[in-house]
Formats: structure tokens, sequence, C-alpha cells
């Protein structure tokens, strides 16, 4: 099955495909835990900074070895890239997917980039005879990933996506997946974020059905917001900064707990375990995908 039938499968099921992103080997195994445990198809995001620091070419690797491993459907995906030719460059590297992130741009660049984009992923498609998925992004997320901001977030309500203007644009583009922003950010703000239900459901009802919505930011989202989202139509979510923190937290207990040890394996164990438990519990509440 390809991604965008996991992500069909995953809304009839009233279910998300989790995204998670890593920059290392301890953060893929962590992950690997948890979704061998839960038995769900995965997608595994790399930011450009995230994928320089691997390698496009030793992420798809990494990535093919996991699938041999788990026998489960993973698909990797390079997240927020944010030019063309970024872009090719992990499509040329055999990245499942793509999120060319021109939000920042105003509207009629972003448009025209990610129409290229969709165009150069439509004919590698062809060519290879699998289907490299596109997301676009239409409204703009304010914050950073990764970053615990100790102020108040306040949405600008301009940065928020339009559903009229998000319907031009997928249905101009042709893209598979969007990134809207509606009430939710990047990082952990002070205050707790407002996910905009009307506007979540305003977009579901225009867009067209096999266009899936992806939730970023998903770190600091309370559960029940998340559920809510879920119900109302996001099939893909996002998570970075949650992990990252259980990774650090874990790291920095362990080198405290045990200052003369030198072994890597060793240190990473609980690290590994950390990240496992925060992904089986996005796991849990992101519900149950009926079909692998
Ligand atoms: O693309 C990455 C995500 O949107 C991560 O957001 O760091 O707030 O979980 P987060
Ligand atoms: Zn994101």
């Amino acid at each position: 099955m390809t991604l965008g039938e996991y992500l069909t499968t995953a809304a009839d099921s009233g279910a998300a495909i989790g995204h998670f992103n890593i920059s290392n080997l301890v953060q893929l195994k962590g992950i690997l835990l948890a979704v061998k445990k839960a038995g769900v198809p995965v997608m595994i995001g790399t930011s450009e900074g995230e994928a320089e620091f691997i390698g496009l070419a030793t992420a798809r690797r990494l990535i093919d070895a996991a699938k041999e491993e788990t026998g489960l459907p993973i698909f990797l995906n390079a997240d927020h890239f944010r030019s063309f030719e970024k872009v090719k460059a992990a499509i040329d590297a055999g990245y499942d997917s793509v999120l060319i992130d021109c939000s920042k741009m105003p509207y009629q660049e972003n448009l025209e980039i990610t129409k290229r984009v969709v165009k150069y992923a439509r004919s590698v498609s062809a060519s290879r005879r699998t289907e490299i998925s596109v997301e676009g992004e239409l409204g703009y997320l304010v914050t950073e990933s990764s970053k615990i901001y100790k102020e108040t977030i306040e949405i600008p309500p301009e940065s928020l996506t339009k559903p009229e203007e998000a319907l031009k644009f997928v249905s101009e583009t042709g893209i598979d997946r969007i990134a809207p922003a509606v009430g939710n950010l990047h990082g952990i703000s002070a205050n707790e974020p407002k996910l905009d239900f009307e506007l979540i459901k305003k977009l579901r009802a225009v867009l067209p059905a096999d266009c899936a919505m992806v939730l970023h930011g998903g770190s600091g989202i309370p559960d029940g917001q998340v559920r809510e989202a879920i119900k109302l139509g996001f099939n893909n979510i996002h998570i970075s900064t949650e992990i990252r923190v259980a990774y650090v937290d874990a790291l920095r207990k362990m080198f405290a707990a045990a200052p003369e040890e030198t072994t890597p394996y060793k240190l990473y164990k609980p690290v590994i375990e950390a990240v496992a438990a925060k992904v089986s519990e996005k796991l849990a509440l992101f519900g149950n995908i009926n079909k692998i």
C-alpha cells in the first residue's frame, strides 16, 4: 500500500498516522521499539538540518533497514524542506515523501514552487513506479520546532489558513497533503495552544477527500484537542519537540547517575526507552489504523 492509501485508511478508521523526526540512530531505535509494539504504519521525518546531519543517502538506508527488520510500512519524509533544489535532492536520494514549505513566502511564490515540486515528484514516481507523496504548507506557524518558549505565544489571525485559498492551492498544485495553520505551533509555548475547531471543520469540508490534513507542532497540544482534531479530519500528526525533550532529559539523568560510564550503548539505553515511551503514548493517542 502507498502512503496515500494508508492515510485514507487512517481517516476511515478515525485515526492518524504518526510522523516522528529523527536526527540520529538513537531516536530511530526508540521510535522503532514503539512502532513494533503498536504494529502501525509510521512516517519518519528529517528536517533540512536533521537530513544534513544524517545524510540523505544514510537516512534512506536506515529506513530500508528498519523496514526489513520490523516488516512494517515506514515512510521517509523530507520535512519542511524550503527550496525546490533541496526537495529534489531528497527525492533523488529516494525519499518517499516531501514537505515543500514555502509558507512564509508570498502566496504566488509558494504556489509556483509547490507546483514545480509536484511536477518533479510525479515524473520520478512514474519512472520508478512508486508514489512520492507531496505535502504543501499554506498559512504559517509562527514559532520553531524544538524550542520551549517561556513566553505566551499569540497567534496572529493573518497566519491562519483560509479555507477558500486552501482549496485553490490544493487544486492548482495537486498536492497529496496539506499542512494548515489552525492554532497549532511548532515547539512548546508557555500557554496552552487552542486549536480552531471551526476552521478545521471548514477546511475538511472544502478540501478534496483524498487530500490528507497534516497537523504540525503536535508537541504540547493537550490530548483532548488532538483527539478532536483527528475526529474532525487530521489524519497525520507531526511530533518532534516532545521526543527531543524525552531524549535529553533521560540522557542528563544518565550522565548524573553514571558519571564514569563511557560506553555509548549503555548511556543510550534509557534514552531509547524514554523515546519509545513517548512515542507509544502518542501512537495510543493517534488511534488504531485498521489495516496495515
Ligand atoms: O514538522 C515537525 C513538527 O511539526 C514538529 O512539531 O516540535 O512542535 O512537535 P513539534
Ligand atoms: Zn512541522
